[in-house]
């Protein structure tokens, strides 16, 4: 527990906004819930968290998250039963993750508690705003960044630690995901920052994927930077192939983020006895396996996903449809979560969190 003198001090908006809210229609991440949680660090130490009504934050121009975009995010999602308790899902390895992304990017590690204490007490105070509806759920976007004024390019001294949520439908609005396998640019690189979730990974991912945009695809799949040989990750998931029955996914490394959905699928075909290989995959293999019809399944998994099927993806000029399989792995395992999310089943693996 965060002790008396880092007691999370509240501050109630005076006018919710939650009845301007159409819960039906939900956009990802555009709506904004009624309170956030912000929390400062200044000479060396965390200062107590507060939660506040949601607003626009002020900073210096100097700030050096404007500059050298000294930052980190999480994603994760609430989810509400119908007795109305609230679940996270492996909210701890998100913890984890944070840290591991500060660290790499030269900023303050944030004590558990905080991180915990923080969510609970936000998540407890705007449980309204948690959707009920099938696919829909509480984004949650934990962050840090530099705070700190100065040009000098070095590590900031001060830094905010905020948690903003949004009431959120599916992230990929049209059904049907058609990606492409890029070979010009790249994510990562060895020894780089692809690992951590560091918002310039996303900037640098949006010059290319606007362009595959333009081609007809909605995200890129990136390969490794060295020779474009190896499928590593999406924009903002991780992916899977199923090539026959087995399920195929590339190794994590210092280039691709270890995502929590990936090794929660790992689990569970372990679980189930679904054939798994974890091994590093060629675009080439996967190219030869759509053209000899082996390639059966491919699909991304995220927090935002969750586990998102592929239609077709596009490789050097030419397009490949994935077949439209009645008992996808992907259906599987996207049930097996979210059932566990939204407390529909049992929780063998023990990774759903009561708020
Ligand atoms: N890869 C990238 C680049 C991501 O942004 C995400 C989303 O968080 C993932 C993979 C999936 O990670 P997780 O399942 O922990 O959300
Ligand atoms: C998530 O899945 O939570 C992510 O952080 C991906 C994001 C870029 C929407």
């Amino acid at each position: 527990m965060i002790g008396t003198a880092q007691k999370i001090a509240i501050e109630k908006t005076k006018t919710s906004k939650i009845t301007s809210v159409d819960f039906d229609n939900l956009p990802f991440g555009s709506v904004f819930s009624d309170h956030m949680l912000v929390c400062d660090y200044r000479n060396g130490a965390w200062e107590a968290p507060k939660i506040m009504p949601y607003q626009p934050i002020s900073l210096d121009p100097s700030a050096k998250i404007f500059h050298y975009g000294q930052s980190v995010f999480e994603g994760m999602k609430a989810y509400r039963d119908k007795d109305h308790n609230i679940w996270l899902f492996r909210p701890e390895d998100n913890y984890k993750r944070l840290n591991v992304s500060s660290k790499r990017m030269a900023m303050p590690e944030l004590p558990k508690e905080y991180f915990m204490e923080g969510l609970k007490t936000l998540l407890q105070l705007d449980r309204d705003w948690i959707p009920q509806s099938e696919g829909s759920s509480l984004y949650v976007r934990p962050f840090i960044f530099a705070s700190g004024r100065g040009f000098h390019a070095s590590p900031a001294d001060e830094y905010k630690f905020i948690i903003a949520t949004a009431p959120s439908g599916a992230y990929f609005s049209s059904g049907k995901v058609k990606v492409l396998i890029e070979e010009t640019y790249s994510r990562a690189a060895n020894g780089g920052v692809g690992f951590a979730k560091a918002g310039g990974n996303y900037a640098g991912q949006f010059y290319p994927t606007q362009l595959a945009v333009e081609k007809g695809y909605q995200q890129v799949i990136w390969t490794d930077d060295n020779a474009h040989e190896y499928i590593e990750e999406a924009g903002a998931m991780n992916i899977f192939v199923r090539i026959k029955d087995t399920l195929v996914t590339g190794p994590v490394s210092d280039r691709i983020l270890d995502g929590i959905t990936r090794k929660s699928i790992l689990e569970i075909a372990r679980e189930e006895g679904i054939p798994a290989e974890v091994r590093k995959l060629k675009v080439n293999e996967v190219v030869e396996a759509a053209k000899n019809g082996t390639l059966k399944e491919m699909f991304g998994a995220g927090t935002a996903a969750v586990v998102s099927p592929i239609a077709a993806f596009g490789y050097r000029g030419s397009d490949y449809d994935l077949p439209q399989l009645e008992k996808s792995y992907a259906s599987r395992f996207k049930k097996r979560i979210t059932d566990i999310q939204y407390n529909r089943s049992e929780d063998s693996f023990g990774w759903r969190f009561k708020v």
